[in-house]
């Protein structure tokens, strides 16, 4: 995995769209998960996406996963803009570049919802997933049956039959990968192995706890198990995310409740983890993490959560106990190096995701995934599309 600090530019982007390319495509109407409102029912709705312009690219969506971040969005978690079109981890292929693209029609690409400008202070110093660029949380593009402009989560839009989106949001792949598990390579797995190697940097021996046990959660637990940490406590308040939690790496499943603390202490030696990671995306639980850790430990907040739900830490316990509280953002991690290597090691076999993935829906069915993962149900749903 990736040090901060020292990515190369990322893979060659064309520096200026070559006007006398192909282009000049029609606009498409696809059919796209898309709410109304906060709190809306989630329905199939057809939605125009116009034909990709220089630097832009049309994708037919061969999978994409059902994330919390985009429960977040119409849940009233994260402010987002309606109607919008959900999902943000995906998979699929180029069905159209826009005029001057270096890149081909068939290439196998997973979807990037942080791309990098490469130009910022932040891109130039090796922390592309900071870039000032960074996608808000709904961008607006295409419109409505009814005519109505559209925005699509985190400006990828990627539960439907396609997007429109820049070129540097997407990454080419290896062809032959199971999209149900390659569409993960996008978000839960990126995110998770990142924080592990790049945020935290857990070590081998290292004891190390895991609060949330959806996508995001067991995707730390395997990458923690990858990079040899020898106590996994993986904690959730759903007793039925126990086995999943076993399957994706961890020694032992924990419930959230008030002996926690005591029963993390007794696999401790008494002194708390290593490493605690944040994945439900909640005061009360990043409190909880904290308590958790050791003396001198880490804590990683991988979880979104909402901007007025406030954590609250004592002035001498943050001195006392030398923590530090930290954020991983993207995995701290570059994902035009980083998603391909991933990809490889899905394709090699070392990378195990079947764990992560609990079922795949139709399209038609993705309000039902979405209902799943509310109730925190399983690990991963995927909407698969022909
Ligand atoms: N203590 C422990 N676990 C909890 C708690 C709690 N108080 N509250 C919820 N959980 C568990 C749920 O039971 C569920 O297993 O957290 C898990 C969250 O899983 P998902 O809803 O599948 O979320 P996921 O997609 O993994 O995302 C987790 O990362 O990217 C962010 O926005 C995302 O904040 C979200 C987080
Ligand atoms: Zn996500």
């Amino acid at each position: 995995m990736s040090a901060p600090g020292s990515f190369p530019a990322g893979p060659p982007r064309p520096a200026a769209p070559n006007p006398a390319g192909p282009g000049g495509g029609e606009p498409v109407t696809v059919r796209a998960l898309v709410a109304r409102g906060a709190g809306a029912e989630l329905r199939i709705e057809r939605i125009r996406l116009s034909a990709p312009g220089p630097g832009e690219v049309r994708v037919t969506i061969r999978a994409a996963g059902v994330c919390h971040s985009d429960l977040s969005m119409v849940n009233g978690t994260i402010a987002a803009r309606f109607p919008l079109v959900l999902g943000h981890e995906a998979t699929g292929v180029i069905a159209e570049v826009g005029p001057g693209s270096a890149l081909r029609v068939g290439t196998p690409v997973v979807l990037n919802w942080a791309p990098a400008c490469r130009a910022c202070w932040w891109c130039r110093n090796g922390e592309p997933w900071l870039c000032a660029d960074t996608t808000a949380p709904t961008v607006p593009r295409g419109e409505t049956d009814d005519g109505l402009p559209l925005h699509l989560t985190l400006g990828l839009g990627a539960l439907a039959e396609a997007v429109v989106v820049p070129e540097n949001a997407v990454i080419p792949i290896p062809a032959g990968l199971p999209p149900e598990r390659a569409a993960l390579l996008g978000c839960a797995v990126l995110t998770g192995v990142g924080a592990v190697h790049n945020t935290a940097r857990v070590a081998s021996g290292d004891s190390v706890a895991v609060i949330g046990l959806g996508g995001v959660g067991l995707a730390v637990l395997t990458a923690a198990r990858r990079a040899g940490a020898t106590t996994i406590l993986a904690v959730d308040v759903a007793e039925a995310k126990r086995d999943l939690a076993l399957a994706a790496g961890a020694t032992d499943f924990l419930l959230s409740d008030d002996r926690l603390s005591k029963e993390v202490r007794a696999r401790t030696e008494g002194r708390g983890v290593d490493h605690a990671f944040e994945c439900v995306g909640r005061a009360a639980t990043i409190r909880a993490a904290w308590r958790l850790t050791r003396r001198g430990g880490v804590v990683t907040v991988v979880g979104m959560g909402a901007k007025d739900d406030m954590v609250s830490l004592g002035a001498l316990d943050i001195f006392h106990s030398a923590r530090t509280l930290r954020s991983s953002v993207y995995g701290s991690s570059d994902p035009d190096r980083e998603v391909p290597a991933l990809a490889a090691e899905l394709a090699d076999g070392a990378l195990d995701l079947r764990a992560l993935v609990s079922g795949t829906v139709s399209l038609d069915d993705a309000p039902t995934a979405f209902a799943r993962l509310a109730r925190g149900e399983g690990a991963r749903w995927v909407v698969t599309l022909d």
